[in-house]
């Protein structure tokens, strides 16, 4: 058993802990962001393969207290890191700091530098050399996370990670050209999609304004039980690469069971994303947007998803838009939202008509709006029934519902 930190969007916490718990994964601590927990190296693997919320896996290294910088040195400096990396592999150090940390040791950067400093000074003790830092393509990346301690105010928590990810686990690969300006990153649009009521077997989903039908794409994954980094596992079995940083690391490349497990695993997924795809078929999904070049952003993201032929695209305003299929649906939308995109008095129409016609047209569907200007949620005339708060890209949101009678 290993120690892990699984890092996850900021509101995504409870979704985490539920697809860790189906998973059979014991969680030691919760944390804003996140979770520690204890489990075997092929499940965190299989996590890090399946979890639609992840952001990102750290295996935990070590984890000791410090009160200051010389500590931390110091302690670093008899870490075996020869049993991480060689020396000819590159790596970069990152940290965070909780508030009392930040206010204790003031220059962050100082302590990263400490860590980098005793992982060198360990190698050249050892080897009389050292490996090179990359700060854009390591072949590890070192986290370090310091807190204060709960024991003792004047001492500090350092935990070491190491990240086992690469490229954020939000990068499905779905996204490659031309990017929308206003994306959401796909973990937070899988989590919108959990967390709505959607009732993926027999309703449709429409997205009213899809930009590059991020939600849509990822609710079609999740209804036909295809894994987030398909794409990613089919590139790894053509061409024997993936975008994972643990496939260089000697945690990995020196534990042949590990390996094995590994192999089989992407082998039983891909089998599960060829069956996904086989029974994909049109009538749920719907996409709208008024923007052209959205729409052509939306189109491609589809093809390489390998799915434009269940989500049906339409440039239409979502003001003026009708159930799909005559029927009830779900409604997912990512308006436009000042800090970025659109001004504020057309924002304010836009978002009231919308809200009017959910009223008119769309009774007995519900409504997900992802909205983090609280000026515009209250153009929208309907009562909420849930508000949930969600982090996009450093903005905090509600993602709000609305039952539409
Ligand atoms: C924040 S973006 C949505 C991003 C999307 N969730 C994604 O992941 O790419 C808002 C979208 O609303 C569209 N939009 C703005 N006004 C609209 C309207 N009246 N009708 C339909 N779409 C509209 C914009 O073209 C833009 O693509």
């Amino acid at each position: 058993m290993d120690q892990f930190f699984i890092s996850s969007p900021l509101g995504t916490e409870e979704l985490l802990l539920s697809e860790l718990e189906q998973a059979g994964v014991s969680v030691r601590n919760k944390a804003n962001g996140g979770a520690y927990c204890k489990t075997r190296p092929l499940l965190a693997l299989e996590l890090l393969l399946t979890s639609r919320v992840a952001s990102r896996i750290y295996r935990e290294l070590s984890k000791f207290s410090i009160s200051n910088e010389q500590e931390l040195l110091l302690k670093s400096t008899n870490w075996p890191w020869e049993s991480l990396f060689t020396l000819d592999q590159t790596f970069k150090v990152e940290s965070s700091f909780d508030r009392e940390a930040k206010r204790r040791f003031r220059n962050t950067l100082l302590l990263s530098q400490k860590l980098k400093d005793g992982i060198v000074d360990h190698f050249r003790g050892k080897y009389g050399s050292r490996p090179n830092v990359d700060t854009k393509q390591p072949d590890i990346t070192i986290f370090m996370r310091i807190e204060q301690s709960t024991h003792n105010e004047r001492r500090f928590t350092v935990r070491i990670l190491q990240d086992l990810s690469g490229s954020p686990l939000s990068n499905r690969g779905y996204r490659r050209a031309i990017v929308h300006q206003a994306p959401l990153r796909e973990n937070l649009a899988a989590a919108i999609i959990m967390l709505s009521n959607w009732k993926k077997d027999q309703e449709p989903l429409v997205d009213s304004m899809c930009g590059s039908a991020t939600m849509l794409i990822e609710a079609a994954l999740i209804k036909y039980n295809i894994p987030p980094s398909y794409l990613m596992i089919q590139e790894f079995l053509e061409e024997n690469k993936g975008p994972w940083s643990f496939l260089n690391h000697l945690w990995f490349t020196q534990d042949s069971a590990l390996k094995t497990g590994f192999d089989l695993l992407v082998k039983r997924l891909n089998q599960q994303t060829i069956r996904g795809l086989a029974s994909a078929k049109p009538g749920t999904f719907f996409g709208y947007d008024n923007s052209v070049p959205s729409l052509k952003i939306a189109r491609d993201a589809t093809n390489r998803a390998k799915i434009s032929h269940i989500i049906a695209l339409k440039k239409e305003c979502a003001t003026k838009l009708h159930p799909p299929s005559g029927k009830p649906c779900t409604i997912v939308c990512n308006p436009p939202y000042g800090e970025r995109l659109g001004r504020d008095d057309e924002l304010a129409h836009l978002y009231h008509q919308y809200g009017e016609n959910l009223k008119q047209s769309f009774r007995g569907s519900t409504a997900y709006i992802l909205i983090s200007n609280s000026q515009l949620r209250k153009k929208i005339s309907l009562q909420t029934k849930r508000r949930i708060p969600l982090l996009n890209g450093g903005l905090e949101c509600r993602l709000c519902e609305y039952l539409l009678f």
